[in-house]
């Protein structure tokens, strides 16, 4: 059953420079249990897309949807205060930066047990009882003496994990995680992917898991949007995106991966050339077509329609047939 789903999603900033159109126009679908990936290089609007759905945009932001429900409600026009139930509650997120996340003047305690009975009320030794079984599940050991440490007295593996601890004190129905391993070493990255794979299954979350790094992609999706100067330019399940991608800028993606055995020491890795196009245009042409090996006459003219293939797989593009396999969790 869809427990998210998001349509025509846009995000303006008002900057010194003029209006920014950070998202232009996204559609989001989570279902329980699965893992929605939002891929894409840095500035595409993925941040903005996850803050707007928790109602966290900075002040400077507007936004817009024709809609936005959660478990089949229109969050729409929700209030302040129905925002501020369902935030950390219902549906929580792991920030891009693990070392500021956390509020350095509290201790652990305050922070994951504050969350809880700010939402869940119920005594201190019940908050605190379950702070330490989820300090535990996630892996941090004497998790009864971490409780009463601040942030900087922890590595930044610790604080991740204190992070993740903290988005489910309240046993949220879906969790957002922005980057969450992007500052991390690889084994403890490789840690803690494992870590929210198990807990989605376990818990029965959905999860939207932003990144730009198609491996973590490759481990952890079922589904991928693929975002470009705020529009998603391919979805669809993990197979037939990775297996089968179809829009330009994907394709280049993929080719920009190193792969052992395929592109060795000798041979070279994949580049798109050009930059991401200004975001201060309203611009209804592909955003793609100044950096588009493929592109046609008509990208120069017409917007590029939305192309469907098999299980939900669509690109938005003029010059793509897709010929997809339907995946392997539609
Ligand atoms: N507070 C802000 N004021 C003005 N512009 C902003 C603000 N925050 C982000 N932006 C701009 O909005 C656009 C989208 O930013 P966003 O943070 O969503 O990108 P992102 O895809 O999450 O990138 P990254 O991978 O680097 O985190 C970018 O062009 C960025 O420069
Ligand atoms: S619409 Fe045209 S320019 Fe854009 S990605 Fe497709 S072929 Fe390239
Ligand atoms: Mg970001």
């Amino acid at each position: 059953m869809t427990l998210l789903s998001v349509k025509n999603l846009r995000v303006n900033l008002r900057t010194d420079a003029g209006r920014l159109r950070a998202v232009r126009g996204v559609d989001i679908s989570v279902e329980r249990g699965q893992t929605l990936c939002l891929v894409g290089e840095s500035g595409c609007g993925k941040s903005m897309a996850a803050l707007a759905m928790l109602g966290l945009l900075p002040p400077s932001a507007e936004w817009s949807a024709d809609e936005m429900k959660l478990d089949g409600v229109s969050l729409l026009n929700a209030g302040q205060s129905t925002l501020s139930n369902i935030r950390g509650n219902r549906v929580s997120m792991i920030f891009q930066e693990p070392m500021t996340a956390l509020n350095p003047t509290f201790t652990i305690r305050d922070q994951l047990c504050g969350v809880y009975r700010r939402h869940k009320g119920g005594n201190r030794a019940q908050a605190r009882e379950r702070a330490i079984y989820l300090l535990e599940r996630v892996g941090i050991s004497n998790a009864r003496n971490r409780l009463d440490q601040y942030p900087h007295e922890l590595s930044g593996g610790l604080r991740q994990r204190v992070l993740i601890a903290m988005a489910l004190m309240c046993e949220p129905e879906l969790i957002i995680c922005d980057e969450p391993t992007t500052a991390l070493d690889v084994t403890t990255q490789a840690q803690i992917l494992v870590l929210l794979a198990e807990l989605r299954e376990e818990l029965g979350m959905g999860m939207i898991f932003i990144t730009h790094d198609l491996g973590v992609v490759s481990r952890i999706g079922d589904h991928i949007n693929v975002m470009y100067a705020g529009r998603v330019v391919e979805s669809g399940t993990r197979d037939a995106v990775l297996g089968c991608a179809s829009h330009p800028y994907t394709q280049g993606l993929l080719r920009s991966v190193p792969r052992p055995g395929v592109n060795g020491l000798q041979s070279r890795l994949g580049t798109i050339p050009g930059t991401v196009p200004s975001f201060y245009q309203a611009d209804p042409l592909c955003p793609f077509r100044g950096r588009c090996e493929r592109k046609l006459p008509i990208c120069a003219s017409q917007a590029p329609p939305v192309r469907s293939g098999a299980g939900h797989h669509s690109a938005l593009c003029h010059n793509t047939e897709i010929s997809s396999i339907a995946g392997n969790s539609a």
